[in-house]
């Protein structure tokens, strides 16, 4: 039976809201980024955001709706996002989906902001087809999981602190250059040398599926300090190409090996870094070097949006997995919960 599905993204720093149909076709999305209110700060203060999510979700929704030509009295579910992510942020998305539920009389579909993003490219690619390997990658988590059926995930490995856009983000912001850092760096690396600098690669050679981005980033800072210390001028361009090299050997490396080890042909990428070119064109070579097949969703999916969350409360509306109206956000919510 078909159904749209209104979602609501609330778990970072984008209000999001979309109509998806089917958790294939987008009948409108609108998103309000936060990006200008952080970006003096190098990052997301979570009060900022939350504040921000109150002011922008209900014109957000209400622009969703409205491009979707669809109004709430016809929509058949109310999917939100129920974590992880920043607690304050999260609870503005739960209790609007949940007073949206309750006036309108429509159930209520939490959905797993990671699953969001792997939906990302079931959205994308009605060809993709589980199982699989997913590398999802974003600011706030970095993580491989196997993913037998979608909706059934096997967690392999993630990382022991900082995710791979923090790190990113981190850098850039010690640099003085900008939030949010991915972009920032990825842009100045495309003019530098990745092997001019000798970045390590923690964990690469570590028995599991586990990342290390902290002492990456230390590492970052150490060689900067040193050349300022020695008044020597530093080449942006190299540390900028050597910092991302050591992230996407890793990254790439792990990834590769899980997909080894578990019999997987396909690979999946998801999250804010997943818009990495670089990071796209390494895995893709490695991936079409074994004869696999690499998907990771356009520009405007990688990063956080409502479509991805429309997509993965789909096979929950036809499993009729619905939340009570005494649901809560859970900022440490599992992919495998
Ligand atoms: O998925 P997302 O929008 O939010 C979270 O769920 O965390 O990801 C945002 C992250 C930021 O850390 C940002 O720096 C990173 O994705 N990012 C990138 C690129 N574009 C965004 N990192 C590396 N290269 C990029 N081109
Ligand atoms: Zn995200």
């Amino acid at each position: 039976m078909s159904a749209d599905i209104l979602a609501i993204e609330t778990s970072c720093d984008e209000t999001a809201a979309a109509v998806v149909r089917d958790g294939r076709d987008c009948l409108g999305a609108a998103v309000s980024s936060q990006i200008d209110l952080h970006a003096r700060f190098g990052g997301v203060v979570p009060e900022i955001a939350s504040r921000s999510h109150q002011e922008a979700v209900n014109p957000i929704i209400d622009e969703a709706l409205e491009l979707a030509g669809v109004k709430l009295t016809r929509i058949d579910a109310i999917a939100v996002t129920r974590g992880p992510g920043l607690l304050g942020a999260l609870i503005v998305g739960v209790a609007t989906a949940k007073a949206l539920a309750y006036g309108a009389g429509k159930p209520l579909i939490g959905v797993n902001h990671l699953e969001g993003h792997i939906f990302a490219n079931f959205f994308t690619y009605p060809e993709l087809k589980a199982p699989f390997i997913a590398l999802v990658v974003s600011g706030g988590h970095t993580l491989l999981a196997g993913v037998e059926t979608p909706g059934t995930y096997e967690v392999l490995g993630q990382t022991l602190d900082d995710a791979a856009g923090e790190a990113f983000d981190k850098v850039a912001a010690y640099l003085g250059l900008g939030y949010p850092g991915g972009p920032l760096l990825e842009k100045l690396a495309v003019d530098g040398n990745p092997e001019a600098i000798d970045f390590p690669r923690p964990m690469l050679k570590t028995p599991n599926y586990d990342f290390s981005l902290s002492g990456l980033k230390t590492a970052v800072l150490y060689y900067v300090n040193k050349k300022q210390a020695a008044g020597e001028e530093l080449n942006l361009p190299d540390l900028a190409a050597g910092f991302q090299a050591a992230v996407i050997d890793v990254q790439v490396f792990k990834t590769i090996k899980a997909a080894e080890a578990k019999g997987a042909k396909t690979i999946v990428l998801a999250g804010g870094v997943a818009a990495n070119q670089a990071l796209k064109d390494r895995l893709g070579a490695e991936v079409a070097a074994r004869g696999w097949r690499l998907f990771a969703p356009p520009l405007e999916l990688c990063t956080d949006n409502a479509i991805m969350i429309g997509a993965a409360a789909w096979p929950k509306w036809l499993r009729r997995d619905f939340l009570g109206l005494d649901a809560e956000p859970d900022p440490n919510l599992k992919l495998t919960q």
